[in-house]
């Protein structure tokens, strides 16, 4: 088989099907989210994380004994190693962006077998996001709690004190929520790691790369920088407006898959309202909530048809902030999500173990010689 001149190139593989997955299913006309069998509604608010983790790795929920056996080795792998901290100590100084010393700090995950790495990633990420976040502020890191959960010692290590029931509630809802979402971009580059037969955390190292784009995890600080821009509904329309009127996408809306609204937004919109409680609070929420409306209109003008409908990362932000978290931690504490979903799909692509290797279409010229110089 020859490759470079044959046909059929789609820009962005749009309609390509690259895998088959039982770790979640998207429907993107009915607005439908499936994670490891369960209606994202259904699932997102009532698991743990660390069921949610277990359930895409293993295909079933944990029983009580397996759910504590399971808790008990997340914890138990949540320090970060001497050579994680220097690393985060040698970058701060530079004052490198989260989701970069993220990335980098990623990567000093020991070497092990897949299980190993796979546990210690789930585990270590929100320990190097609140430490680096932390050592940003000028504060020392906070020790990891073994006795909280996974979503509530986040919170611990972030701000130094427990967090409230429906803080932590709020918290796993949304790493449900995000934490597998079919072939999106991160986890295809997770797999396409993976293929080569390579190891579980340059897969996770990859992935955090992928996600930081502004098309895919970086949308939800500059969406909630854009309510804070406006700061009163009577400038929403000309704002609005006037951005794309330059050319330029409103983040946190459209989506590649959906045409209709995505199922998360919801999950993560009850789950966002519950935390703004007080009238200040609630002023933002609902200035937040005009925004949207105003947006989807405009859109609908912009690109009539197209249906460019709320995506999740509009709730990320108005979740992550009514949870205290700053905007430079929301594609972080995104990762900490799926990090769940890139490593069940290492899992299944090494089951299956077999290279993704496409082809491409070369368009250059074929008749230049090589003239004397
Ligand atoms: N604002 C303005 N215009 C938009 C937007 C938007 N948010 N989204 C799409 N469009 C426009 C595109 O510019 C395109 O116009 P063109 O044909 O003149 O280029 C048209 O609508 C159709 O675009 P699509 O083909 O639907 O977009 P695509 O599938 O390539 O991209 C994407 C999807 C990247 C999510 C896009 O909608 C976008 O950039 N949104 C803003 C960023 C964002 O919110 N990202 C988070 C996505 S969710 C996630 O990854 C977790």
């Amino acid at each position: 088989m020859s490759e470079g001149f044959g046909t059929g190139f789609v820009a962005g593989l749009e309609d390509v099907v690259a895998a088959e997955t039982r770790l979640s299913g998207v429907d993107g006309e009915a607005g439908e989210l499936i994670i490891g069998g369960f209606p994202v509604e259904e699932l997102a608010g009532r698991a743990s994380f660390e069921e949610t983790v277990y359930l895409l790795w293993h295909d079933v929920l944990p029983d009580a004994g397996q759910l504590a056996h399971f808790r008990e080795e997340l914890a138990g792998r949540r320090e970060l190693s001497r050579a994680t901290m220097d690393l985060l100590r040698d970058v701060v100084a530079e004052e490198v962006p989260v989701m970069d010393a993220l990335r980098m700090a990623a990567g000093t995950v020991s070497p092990g077998t897949d299980e190993e790495e796979a546990l210690d990633s789930v585990a270590s990420l929100p320990t190097i996001v609140a430490a680096y976040s932390r050592m940003l502020e000028g504060e020392e890191p906070v020790d990891p709690d073994p006795e909280l959960g996974h979503a509530g010692n986040y919170l611990y290590m972030l701000t130094g004190e427990v967090p409230g029931a429906e803080f932590r509630r709020a918290l796993e809802t949304y790493l449900n929520a995000v934490s597998d979402h079919g072939m999106n971009a991160s986890s295809f580059v997770a797999r396409v790691i993976v293929s080569t037969r390579s190891d579980f955390v340059s897969a996770v190292v990859g992935a955090i790369g992928a996600l930081k784009g502004p098309l895919h995890g970086g949308a939800p600080g500059p969406a909630l920088d854009v309510v804070f821009e406006i700061g009163d509904m009577s400038r929403a329309e000309a704002y609005l407006r006037e951005k794309l009127g330059r050319g330029e996408r409103l983040m946190g809306f459209g989506h590649r898959i959906y045409r209709v609204r995505d199922p998360r937004a919801d999950v993560l919109a009850a789950a966002a309202e519950r935390l703004y409680t007080t009238d200040g609070d609630r002023e933002f929420y609902e200035l937040a909530l005009g925004v949207e409306q105003t947006a989807l209109r405009l859109l609908e003008e912009h690109r009539p048809g197209r249906n460019l409908q709320t995506n999740v990362e509009f709730y990320t932000a108005l979740l992550l902030h009514g949870l205290g978290l700053p905007t430079q931690l929301f594609t972080p504490t995104f990762a900490a999500g799926r990090v769940a979903g890139w490593t069940a799909h290492c899992f299944e692509q090494r089951a299956l173990d077999r290279l993704i290797r496409p082809q491409s279409v070369y368009v250059g010229s074929k008749d230049r010689r090589w003239a004397a110089r």
